[in-house]
């Protein structure tokens, strides 16, 4: 039985931009499909280019062709394509948006139609959209919901965010603002409360008690590519840290909360990022290790000396009852050997070794991986005895892969899921303004370390590698290494 969504008037602004054309309109085409949309729904594009509505169609037609053709029909596009439009306009100027609200007023017909606003933009335009909006009355719920929806980078440091959220929650209450963070939106991530709040077996150990370490990584192989302008004013702490690596680090540790509705959950993500130990000026140099892939400074739209980081690894530590002194290791990189998003959950070695010295030497501590992507699923890595040995071990995987779901095995993009949620008002996975600004707290000071003095070295490391030694030292000095089991198979096993 799909879940409908309520009459709403979709309104995208900067929807001349690639994020409208690559995720948010084949999401939307997905969602039409997968009838989720009301029939009264409609989306109405708004930029400043002179596009007529039937341009606009045009372009979202290729765009859906490109970036979703497993689901693409021209059948499907023909019942699409009427819910578009377009109105063209300037994100700074009041009166584009009274136009465009005497548009969507007079296609929502007096209707009680909901609203949701997608900021699609520049993060500059943020701020002057908002204000805009609330000025012409277009954030008032008298009738019916108006929501809206705010891209990353949500602030560029601790600060501008503070002011972000000044400015949004100023213009719109809390409960109408959905800030997005894609990673929350795949199913690999959604699934990590389900695992441990749905199964009995594992939330037991899921403590200091049972758990040696955890382990975050985030790597991919593409460089900076065309984005080069925009990463180098970022950086990886600022593009992958503040939202995505701390977002699975809460999912990974946070108390289980009273419901599965978006304010417990927010609570208790919001409990668990205030007690990750700040870094400080003594502590960031053994827990903070910064890299830069070789040719980065020789990318068109670097600065020549750009001590810019694509990468980092991270030792945390969380402050509570449930993770007194276990470390995390949050790690992510552009130009890495492997693109693979995984958590990696390292248990206590058995209290007594009680098997020939022989066997002890072979032992391995157990790991379950959860595979983010793209092997999506779930590894767990244990001891077994080798049959017709006296005392050998080998280390086992027992394995779980969403390919294996038959009819449930494609993952829809993040984008859809989301933006349902947005649509009928489920803010579960959508960061709340204090996370975000405890986020920037955590991530403040190794950007500081780095841009404002020298610090913190910035490694260089081989295009094509897993990131400079010192990340492995990072490790290794406590007698660890970063573990992949996401991509490995038992011999024999299933051939993803
Ligand atoms: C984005 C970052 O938020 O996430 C990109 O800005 C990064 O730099 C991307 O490549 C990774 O997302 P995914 O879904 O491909 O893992």
């Amino acid at each position: 039985m799909p879940i409908s969504t309520p009459p709403t008037s979709i309104v995208i602004f900067g929807a001349s931009g690639d994020l409208t054309q690559r995720k948010l309109i084949p999401a939307l085409y997905n969602l039409c499909v997968r009838e989720r949309l009301d029939p009264s729904t409609r989306i109405i594009g708004f930029a400043r280019r002179p596009y007529s509505h039937a341009e606009f169609r045009t372009l979202m037609h290729a765009a859906v062709k490109q970036f979703t053709p497993a689901s693409y029909s021209d059948v499907a596009w023909a019942n699409f394509a009427p819910r578009l439009s377009y109105v063209q306009g300037n994100l700074n100027l009041a009166e584009d948006y009274t136009r465009l609200d005497e548009f969507l007023r007079e296609r929502e017909g007096g209707a009680n139609i909901s609203r949701l606003y997608y900021l699609a933009t520049a993060p500059e335009f943020y701020a002057p959209c908002v204000e805009l909006l609330a000025a012409q009355g277009m954030a008032t719920e008298d009738t019916a919901p108006r929501r809206i929806v705010i891209e990353k980078p949500f602030g560029h440091d601790l600060a501008s965010a503070q002011a972000l959220n000044r400015t949004v929650l100023a213009a719109f209450a809390e409960q109408q603002v959905y800030r997005i963070d894609h990673y929350l939106g795949k199913e690999t991530a959604q699934n990590i409360a389900y695992f441990r709040f749905g199964n009995t077996v594992f939330e037991n150990v899921w403590n200091r008690n049972y758990i040696d370490h955890v382990q975050i990584t985030v790597a991919e192989t593409v460089d900076v590519g065309n984005r080069a302008g925009y990463y180098d004013g970022s950086g990886v702490l600022r593009d992958m840290f503040q939202n995505h690596l701390l977002q699975l680090l809460a999912q990974v540790a946070m108390e289980p909360p009273a419901s599965f509705k978006a304010t417990p959950i927010r609570n208790e993500i919001a409990k668990v990022l205030s007690a990750v130990r700040p870094l400080t000026p003594e502590t960031l140099p053994e827990q903070v290790v910064l890299g830069q892939y070789t040719g980065y400074c020789q990318t068109e739209r670097v600065r020549p000396n750009s001590r810019t980081p694509t990468y980092a690894a991270l030792c945390l530590y969380i402050d509570n009852w449930r993770w007194q002194g276990v470390p995390f290791y949050l790690r992510s990189g552009k130009a890495m050997q492997t693109k693979v998003s995984e958590i990696a959950i390292q248990f206590r070695e058995p209290p007594r070794a009680i098997f020939p010295p022989e066997t002890r030497h072979s032992l391995n501590p157990d790991v379950l991986s959860l595979c983010i992507q793209p092997d999506e699923g779930i590894h767990f890595r244990i001891d077994a005895k080798l049959p017709g040995t006296i005392a050998e071990t080998r280390s086992v995987d027992m394995t779980f892969h969403y390919a294996d779901l038959g009819e449930f095995s494609t993952l829809p993009e993040a984008y859809e899921r989301l933006l349902m949620d947005a649509l009928i008002g489920d803010a579960a996975l959508f960061i709340r303004g204090d996370a975000i600004e405890m986020a920037w707290a955590l991530v403040d000071p190794i950007i500081a370390a780095y841009e404002q003095d020298d610090r913190l070295p910035v490694h260089r490391y081989a295009y094509g590698s897993w990131g400079p030694d010192a990340g492995h030292e990072l490790l290794r000095c406590s007698g660890r290494e970063w573990l992949n089991l996401c991509g490995t198979h038992p011999p024999g096993g299933h051939p993803h």
